[in-house]
């Protein structure tokens, strides 16, 4: 099948990071992939995607800002003519790397809260970051970019949308995002821990749209549901292979940013072969494109080509096999997976095991032969 430009490149520059979220998305086997593409590698990476016709890039990780070649890697993007922006916890953002940044053409930055209390937010992220973020929210202000802030949200904040809500307000976003938890990779770990209960989500949602229609034309609110509550799979990625292009710290090409835990699909690696090549003619981006590789129930099924048979990964994950309709699907044969997890969560008792926190030592401790968690 043709593909079309790869409009959205990510580029997730390295997978250290100073937090060490429970649902962060980066693999779980993160440690072992340590060898990081260098500023000439993203250089031509940057170069060849935009001339296959990519128009946005993100930097993102890990941590990207600790990376001190960032602000070559940003004014290299801007010079060639992309939307750029920086996914960050902020730290590492000190008010000279964001004159410079801005010198360089970055365009909009986009701040990852995990709480309105600096309570939850250190406890999350596993480090006493709030007060700092608090001070990058004004410098990103102070630089006159567009702030965009991000929380993802859980059962243990979902509880206080409408203090992130107050808290944006004050930081001055113009944007924010309440991501409800995907659970992959260390969120799939921590799962049982982070689902909320539906009451806790359709609370959540109420609160959400009156502060949003209170809030209209001042600040923008985005409230990303849960796949697990709704019973219907969601349009991943816009479709595999069809928007989004991911190139991991040590040069991976990906259609998403986890699909390197898929067994059996060879992803090139960009050190190798041209983003070109990879996007495509490689088995791993062509694999499924479009319809043609489903099976039942997705093949007959008339919202096929709305959701395109879900996420790869939530079906590798949850039902073993990356080519199956994505479980959280009612019409899917292993659909009892996920009402298995929702059910725990509905009950509400508090979880048996404590929060893995992504750090290296637990990434090589769950990536030992035979470790259970
Ligand atoms: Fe990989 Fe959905 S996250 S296809």
């Amino acid at each position: 099948m043709n593909a079309g430009p790869p409009l959205w490149l990510l580029a997730e520059l390295t997978y250290r990071c100073p937090l060490h979220c429970a649902f962060c998305y980066n693999p779980v086997d993160f440690a072992r992939h340590e060898d990081e593409l260098s500023t000439e590698d993203w250089l031509r990476i940057l170069r060849e995607a935009r001339a296959l016709g990519a128009v946005q890039c993100g930097f993102s990780g890990g941590e990207p800002l600790v990376r001190d070649d960032l602000e070559t890697l940003v004014a290299e993007a801007s010079r060639l003519g992309y939307y750029t922006n920086l996914l960050t916890s902020g730290v590492g953002l000190t008010a000279e790397r964001a004159r410079a940044l801005r010198a360089a053409g970055l365009d909009h930055v986009q701040l990852s809260f995990q709480d309105s209390t600096q309570e939850v937010n250190d406890f999350l992220s596993h480090t006493r970051t709030f007060d700092l973020k608090n001070r990058v929210a004004g410098l990103i202000k102070a630089q006159g970019w567009p702030m965009v802030m991000n929380v993802v949200l859980h059962r243990l904040n979902i509880g206080h949308v409408d203090r992130i809500v107050e808290m944006a307000q004050a930081l001055g976003a113009e944007y924010l995002e309440l991501a409800n938890t995907q659970y992959y990779s260390w969120a799939l770990h921590n799962r049982e821990q982070l689902m909320p209960t539906s009451q806790q989500l359709r609370d959540a949602e109420a609160v959400v749209d009156a502060l949003r229609e209170r809030l209209a034309g001042r600040m923008r609110i985005f409230f990303v549901a849960p796949d697990y509550h709704e019973g219907r799979p969601k349009r991943c990625v816009n479709g595999w292979g069809s928007t989004f292009l991911t190139v991991t710290p040590d040069g991976l090409a990906l259609p998403c940013h986890t699909a390197r835990m898929l067994p059996g699909l060879a992803f090139p690696n960009l050190r190798e072969t041209s983003v070109q090549h990879a996007w495509q003619d490689s088995d791993g981006f062509n694999r499924f494109r479009g319809t043609a590789w489903m099976k039942e129930p997705c093949r007959s099924c008339d919202q096929r080509e709305e959701d395109l048979g879900g996420c790869r990964c939530q079906a590798f994950q949850l039902a073993g096999d990356a080519a199956a309709a994505d479980p959280v699907c009612a019409k899917s044969p292993d659909h009892a997976v996920v009402q298995a997890a929702l059910a725990i969560a509905e009950r509400g008792e508090p979880p048996a095991r404590p929060l893995v926190f992504r750090s290296p030592a637990n990434s090589r401790r769950l990536d030992a032969p035979g470790a259970a968690g």
